[in-house]
């Protein structure tokens, strides 16, 4: 089949190349120039663990091109897919106005027969805006060309997008049009060789799927947060109570990892989009409202630990901070707990020593200009004369450290473990001072 993917970002670029890999021919747009010659030349604009591979294989077999041509683009695929950014607007809602902006691209240049995909995450009722925009743009040009709008959400994880997309648990398709149902199983039907994971239903619950999903598991995290500050209060081990209940299969174990609140480019615009529509519908939601409410509360626990540890003062005081990424196998850094913690310590007047096993450019981007934060070329050197280690993502390189090196190199023997990464006994055992979540 012959696809466009309007938007080259994390779902654009993952997208476009898996389908691409299954024999498609695709062409992906995106309004960043530099970001389209980045990909031309062969160079991977994003971390993503075995994106590289398929990106080069398929642009190489001429089946994976690259423009910023709005034209070409609306001209090439019979299914356009719409994978742009919806970032928060002021008031917490989704930002629709690249979105539509694609859609009015599509409709000014579209020359034959469309299945147009929304596989952004867009509130509910989005499908028929895009739809509404596309209908103008073509009544303008005076034409009738056919098209159907559908709601395809997307479920991929960053750090496992690549494995997600090919082996996809469900694939949500919102539409009552048969044949643009059809098309979008002819499309995926090669993702789901051992059974049927197509869940078709109507736009709107497509669209509604996306946000519970996303909801649901940010209540797991932040119920699980709120918890571990009870568990630090009450002298219990939130470790052992995860275990506790995660053994039960109406529980399961996913998602109960206490922490320092959730963050990236999903989950708290979504919790925030989600209340934003229900407000709007005359709905409060109590359950999301308090998810968000605690998650805000959370991303502070860090540094009121440390804070306890040192005072208020931080002056002449240097941390390491291992992990800038909003979690492992990734470089995304949007709205990343690191950058909240480290705010935080530089804003009592502390230095900041980071590292990151593939977020250093994104971290010298994001936190470049904020002077006191320098870039460390390896975990330990971060470490060198710091007052504390403060462990933020939970990277598979930071699991198993040499705790005695650790003792030595660190000025003084403290850790602040956001990730709940060692087991208290083994690294008190080694002379540390060891601050856990929860335990
Ligand atoms: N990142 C994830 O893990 C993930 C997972 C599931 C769903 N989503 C959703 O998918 C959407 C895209 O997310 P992302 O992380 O890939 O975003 P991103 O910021 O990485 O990429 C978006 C891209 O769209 C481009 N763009 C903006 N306007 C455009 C236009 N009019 N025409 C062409 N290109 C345009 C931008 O330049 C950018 O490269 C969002 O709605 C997000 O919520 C993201």
């Amino acid at each position: 089949m012959k696809v466009s993917i309007v938007g080259t970002g994390y779902v654009g670029l993952v997208t476009g190349a898996c389908l691409a890999d299954a024999g498609n021919h695709v062409l992906c747009l995106d309004v960043d120039a530099r970001k389209i010659e980045r990909l031309v030349r062969g160079e991977i604009p994003i971390h993503e663990p075995g994106l590289e591979e398929i990106v080069k294989a398929n642009f190489s077999a001429g089946r994976l091109r690259f423009t910023t041509e709005a034209r070409e683009s609306a001209r090439f695929g019979t299914i356009q897919m719409i994978a742009v950014g919806t970032p928060p607007g002021e008031d917490g809602s989704a930002d629709l106005s690249h979105v539509l902006a694609a859609a009015r691209a599509i409709a000014e240049h579209m020359d034959g027969p469309r299945v147009i995909v929304d596989k952004s995450t867009v509130p509910v009722g989005t499908a028929d805006r895009v739809r509404a925009a596309i209908a103008e743009g073509l009544a303008k040009r005076g034409s009738d060309i056919a098209f159907s709008v559908v709601s395809n959400p997307e479920f991929l994880k960053e750090g496992a997008a690549v494995e997600d997309f090919m082996r996809p648990d469900r694939i949500v398709i919102g539409s009552d049009d048969p044949a643009a149902i059809q098309a979008m199983r002819e499309l995926y039907q090669p993702f789901q060789r051992n059974h049927d994971r197509i869940r078709v239903m109507d736009v709107r619950s497509a669209e509604l799927t996306k946000y519970a999903a996303n909801a649901m598991l940010a209540t797991r995290i932040s119920f699980m947060n709120e918890l571990a500050l009870l568990a630090e209060r009450l002298g219990a081990d939130i470790e052992h109570v995860r275990l506790g209940i995660g053994s039960d299969p109406r529980i399961g174990y996913q998602f109960l990892y206490p922490g320092v609140g959730y963050g990236g480019s999903c989950f708290p615009k979504d919790v925030s989009a989600l209340q934003r529509t229900a407000r709007e519908h005359g709905v409060e939601l109590l359950v999301v409202h308090a998810v968000e409410a605690a998650n805000e509360r959370q991303k502070g626990v860090l540094v009121d630990k440390i804070v306890r540890r040192f005072g208020e003062d931080l002056t002449g005081r240097r941390f390491a901070i291992w992990g800038l990424a909003f979690k492992p196998n990734t470089d995304d850094m949007r709205e990343a707990p690191s950058r909240v913690v480290i705010r935080g310590l530089l804003a009592r007047g502390a230095t900041i020593a980071a590292y990151d096993p593939v977020a250093m450019d994104e971290g010298r981007r994001v936190l470049g200009g904020e002077g006191r934060v320098e870039f460390a070329p390896s975990a330990m050197d971060a470490v060198r004369g710091a007052d504390a280690l403060v462990v933020v993502t939970e990277w598979k390189t930071f699991r198993s450290p040499d705790f005695d090196a650790l003792r030595s190199t660190l000025k003084s023997p403290v850790v602040f473990d956001g990730r709940n990464l060692y087991e208290p006994a083994l690294v008190r055992a080694h002379g540390l001072e060891y601050h856990p979540i929860g335990r």
